[in-house]
């Protein structure tokens, strides 16, 4: 038996309007819900029971996935009325463990995306005797993370906050979001309250001299917090650029679930996914998008970079680059959308909306429905 926690009761605001009736786990990346891709994962690394730390939206998530026999996996769900943070999340959740204080328990955010060996994180926690053990991930440009500098052993040093100066930037070491804690170190979190692992319960550990390791992992590594995110890990899910025994089809240019419906001429590429009962008309190209199921993208509209909500629809010769379009919205034929827009669900675009060959209209100057 080896157990998890999954930490899925963020609002995703940074989502929004896609997170406003689906939370972010459950948004569809690469034809099936975020969350599956992270359950199969865990599930082919020996995982057999996972605790759902749920909060916003919480019902939903026992409605997708009952009790989890579908996944080869026993899913328990707790809920916090109140969201108690990343640390209170887990503290709360370990209620429903069934393991001994000694045991590893793994613990993800429910919005990562990357290709670590579960097991090996594991097994490696148990080999080195530690408290706590995080994955981290390097990346390019640190500034917008907190970072975590290890000694030549993999002990952790610190825990820092973002780096404002160039002097600040000690490594480009950061937390990846996935953890190995062992049971009693959870037990230890306050209960009932407010509780940031991050900022809390990290430096606390090191400050009492507990075991923190960090293991650095250079496989894939995307968190999906952001809509370009999203987007972006969503397509290298559908081109194969990481692995995932969630993706249901073959990996490739494009991704076209059952039900769904693309015309002559169209063309679909750089990672695509077109949802299920959703309608890709003649000649419409829709690059590197998610467009969710039922909605339709009609004749001669070329879609790039963006997230097309379910049912919404893109009227003929649009335009729509690094948008994300709310569920059931609707723009109307001729649209040339300025980069980057948010569409609120159910609202209504008409046509020559928003022209920016015709006059560059500034965002703030734009219907106040079209603003999330
Ligand atoms: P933003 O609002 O866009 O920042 O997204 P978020 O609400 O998901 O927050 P963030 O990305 O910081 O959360 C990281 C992970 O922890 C996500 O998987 C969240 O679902 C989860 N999470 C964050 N806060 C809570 C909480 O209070 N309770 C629970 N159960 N999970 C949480």
């Amino acid at each position: 038996m080896s157990e998890a926690i999954l930490l899925v009761g963020g609002k995703g605001t940074r989502l929004r309007p896609l997170t406003s009736h689906t939370p972010k786990p459950l948004l569809e990346v690469a034809g099936v819900p975020f969350l599956t891709h992270q359950l199969r994962r865990a599930a082919a690394a020996g995982v057999t029971r996972i605790v759902l730390a749920t909060s916003y939206l919480a019902e939903l998530f026992e409605d997708e996935y009952g009790d989890g026999s579908e996944l080869g996996l026993r899913l328990e769900y707790v809920t916090e009325t109140e969201p108690l943070g990343t640390g209170g999340a887990i503290r709360n959740a370990a209620g429903r463990l069934t393991c001994g204080p000694d045991e590893p328990v793994l613990v993800f955010n429910g919005d990562i995306l990357s290709g670590v060996d579960i097991a090996a994180l594991r097994e490696g926690h148990r080999a080195a005797g530690a408290d706590v053990t995080l994955h981290l991930t390097r990346v390019e440009d640190p500034r917008a993370f907190g970072l975590v500098p290890t000694d030549d052993e993999g002990r952790v040093l610190a825990f820092l906050e973002k780096p404002e100066t160039p002097e600040q930037i000690v490594t480009d070491q950061i937390n990846a979001g996935c953890y190995v804690f062992t049971r009693a170190v959870i037990d230890r979190i306050p209960a009932g309250r407010v509780v940031s692992v991050e900022r809390e319960t990290f430096p606390e550990l090191l400050v009492s001299g507990a075991l923190v390791r960090g293991v650095v992992d250079d496989t894939y590594w995307r968190d999906l917090g952001t809509p370009a995110a999203f987007i972006e890990g969503s397509a290298d899910l559908v081109l194969g650029a990481v692995d995932s025994p969630a993706v249901p089809g073959d990996t490739g240019e494009a991704l076209v679930l059952p039900g769904a419906s693309v015309g002559q001429g169209a063309v679909l590429c750089a990672g695509t996914v077109i949802g299920s009962d959703a309608v890709v008309e003649d000649g419409a190209v829709v690059e590197a998008s998610v467009v969710l199921a039922g909605a339709r993208i009609a004749t001669g509209s070329v879609v790039r970079n963006s997230v097309v909500g379910r049912g919404a629809r893109i009227g003929g010769h649009c335009t729509v680059d690094s948008a994300v379009i709310g569920d059931g919205a609707d723009v109307a034929a001729g649209n040339e959308l300025p980069p980057g827009l948010r569409i609120g669900c159910g609202v209504r675009l008409p046509a020559e909306g928003i022209r920016v060959s015709a006059g560059r209209t500034p965002c703030s100057e734009l219907p106040r429905a079209v603003h999330v």
